[in-house]
């Protein structure tokens, strides 16, 4: 994710600022720039690395001790990672520069629109539409500037503005990507999280949604986008540093956990038009010719990636009604596939540098399969050994354990299904619509999980000491098993493993006893009757069932031992919200068990050797 810094007060802003933004480094960025107001004419200097590949560019030869401006680290989203794609971004004219972190949904059509007016842009980004739509609408007056321009906007922002009218104010606002403002004497701050200026100052207002504040050296004013002066609380920060970089969660991983819904929106994105039905992967790298010559896909990936694409076999079969296989790439590398032109072959990985999907890419391109890369790392080796990409946007994932790149893998397989399913013509524009409303429903319904921890901890304390663990799951989340089984053997170290509900008798079933504990994700689905048949095998052999099931059902709790229930979804999307439950218990038993949950044993984040 981008992070955002503006300061105005009586020191040079462009070392406040860079100091800031190496406190922002964790959330991932792959260039950074700085722009400051000196005497009526704006200074910017920004290009791609890292900040300590920066430091001449932005401390040493600046040219500018001004003590007012804003700075950023971007982790790209729309346009690939450039000098000229960094921010902040300004207008043609240079009167002003903008600092953006979220996604501009509408911003095609704004472009469009500016374009047309004689607005030169500089960059392939969203975010510089910002730029030119707050001069557009600036007349004298940067804060109507801003909220007009803002009223247009459909999306998540978080917004920084300088303007070389204004040398007394920095302008920002928010809506669904965060933003605070950092209070001190003489000088104030605003900041995309308190780590970046806890060595200021402790005194912070959380912007909410719609708000927008004037910073000033002597003190700072909030607006609602009405344009009315509101009172915010000042909160005072006790984190220490550390803590404050996992944003006061005790690990990287429940902080990634609990980001899951911003998440599936920044996946979506700008890539949905609801009233239309259409879906757009603008780097799918692939023609209409493709998309029909495509006979059968075969997905490819490792461990949580693997499991993900066993979630995209069961929705691109249901929406686009081709063969799909889905294999350990591990596996397919060696096993000579069968792959040819004709073929597909998905590769899924969140740091586009596992050794084995880099190699069984290369063994489908060999074999003239075309190849699409679903990837989080934006400029991963990955991203350079395919014919096409789609971006799940999860933004840097520090926990070795994957939770939120599951969940972005998930909803960017949606996507996909859903757009391939419309080109080749099995979906109504109207069932696209129908289905991009159910996505964009998640978030709130995840929010439900998480607002509510508290029944799945007290079943991690209950089964902490459980030896082993058995996890079962039918069609669309036999996967979520498998998912939920390794999420619990990679950080609590209990041996788990997953198996589809029907396979039980066929062996399995023989482990059952008291000291077995067993999840059954058992949520609406066509086969919930037989799943509740499955249930019954378990308790009829002294196990004990721990089942996931839908809001309203009252049939389960005839035979199993526990409930998780989880918010009412459709069987092909459930998936992405039956998993938060498994991670969340994972996660707890991992804590209570007092063991490294960021860092499990023997484990790296990204396996980069066979
Ligand atoms: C999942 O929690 C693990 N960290 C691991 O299985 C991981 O999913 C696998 O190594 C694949 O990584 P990738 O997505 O970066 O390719």
């Amino acid at each position: 994710m981008c992070g955002i810094i503006g300061y105005i007060g009586n020191k040079p802003a462009n070392e406040i600022i860079f100091e800031g933004l190496t406190r922002l480094e964790y959330r991932g960025y792959d260039s950074a720039g700085i722009a400051v107001l000196d005497d009526g004419k704006i200074h910017v200097k920004k290009d791609i690395g890292k900040l300590h590949q920066l430091k001449d560019l932005l401390l040493t030869n600046f040219g500018s001790t001004s003590s007012q401006g804003i700075g950023h680290t971007r982790w790209a989203t729309h346009g690939r990672p450039s000098g000229f794609n960094a921010h902040p971004h300004g207008d043609s004219r240079g009167t002003l520069m903008v600092a953006h972190n979220g996604i501009i949904e509408n911003y095609m059509k704004l472009k469009n629109r500016l374009v047309q007016a004689g607005f030169i842009f500089s960059s392939q980004t969203d975010s510089e539409v910002l730029a030119h739509l707050i001069a557009y609408h600036y007349h004298n007056n940067l804060e109507e500037a801003v909220l007009a321009a803002l009223k247009e906007v459909e999306g998540a922002y978080a917004i920084a503005v300088i303007h070389r009218n204004h040398p007394d104010r920095l302008v920002c606002a928010r809506k669904e990507s965060p933003l605070i403002l950092g209070l001190s004497k003489d000088e104030n701050f605003i900041a995309s999280d308190v780590t970046a200026i806890l060595q200021h100052t402790r005194n912070v207002i959380y912007l909410d949604n719609y708000e927008m504040a004037t910073v000033k050296r002597e003190g700072v004013e909030v607006y609602d986008f009405s344009g009315s002066r509101i009172e915010k609380k000042i909160k005072q920060v006790d984190w220490n540093p550390i803590a404050a970089e996992k944003g006061g969660f005790p690990h990287f991983m429940l902080k990634e956990i609990f980001e899951q819904p911003q998440v599936i929106r920044n996946t979506i994105g700008g890539r949905t038009s609801e009233e239309e039905g259409k879906i757009y992967l603008t780097e799918l790298g692939l023609s209409g010719p493709d998309i029909f010559k495509t006979q059968r896909i075969v997905i490819i990936g490792c461990g949580t990636a693997f499991y993900a694409g066993c979630v995209g076999k069961y929705l691109i079969e249901k929406l686009v009604r081709i063969p799909v296989e889905c294999d350990l790439a591990s596996e397919f590398r060696y096993r000579d596939p069968l792959v040819d032109s004709n073929t597909l072959v998905v590769a899924i990985s969140q740091s586009g540098e596992t050794a084995d999907t880099l190699a069984a890419v290369r063994e489908a391109r060999k074999k003239g399969a075309k190849v699409l890369g679903v990837v989080n790392a934006k400029e991963s080796s990955l991203t350079r050994d395919v014919d096409g990409l789609v971006y799940i946007h999860a933004g840097p994932e520090i926990g070795v354990a994957s939770t939120k790149a599951y969940i972005a893998m998930l909803t960017a397989l949606t996507l996909l299904a859903l757009l391939l399913g419309k080109i080749r013509g099995v979906l109504t524009p109207e069932f696209v619509t129908d289905q991009i409303r159910e996505l964009k429903r998640l978030p709130q319904e995840i929010e439900k999980i998480l607002a509510e921890p508290d029944q799945i901890k007290a079943l991690a304390k209950k089964f902490m000491n459980a030896k082993n663990f058995l996890f079962l799951g039918r069609g669309i989340n036999f996967p979520t098993a498998m998912e939920g089984a390794l999420k619990l053997k990679e950080i609590s170290y209990i041996h788990a493993e997953a198996y589809a509900a029907g396979e039980m008798k066929h062996g399995p079933i023989a482990l059952i006893d008291k000291d077995m504990p067993v999840f059954v994700v058992a949520t609406n689905s066509a086969t919930y009757e037989k799943l509740i048949s499955n249930i019954q095998e378990v308790n009829a052999r002294s196990g004990t069932v721990i089942a996931l099931c839908s809001e309203g059902d009252k049939e389960i709790y005839d035979h199993a031992h526990q409930m998780i229930t989880v918010p009412n979804v459709s069987e092909i999307l459930s998936p992405i919200i039956n998993v938060i439950p498994l991670q969340l218990y994972a996660y707890y038993v991992a804590d209570l068990k007092g063991l490294n949950v960021d860092q499990p044993r023997n484990l790296a984040k990204s396996v980069t050797v066979e």
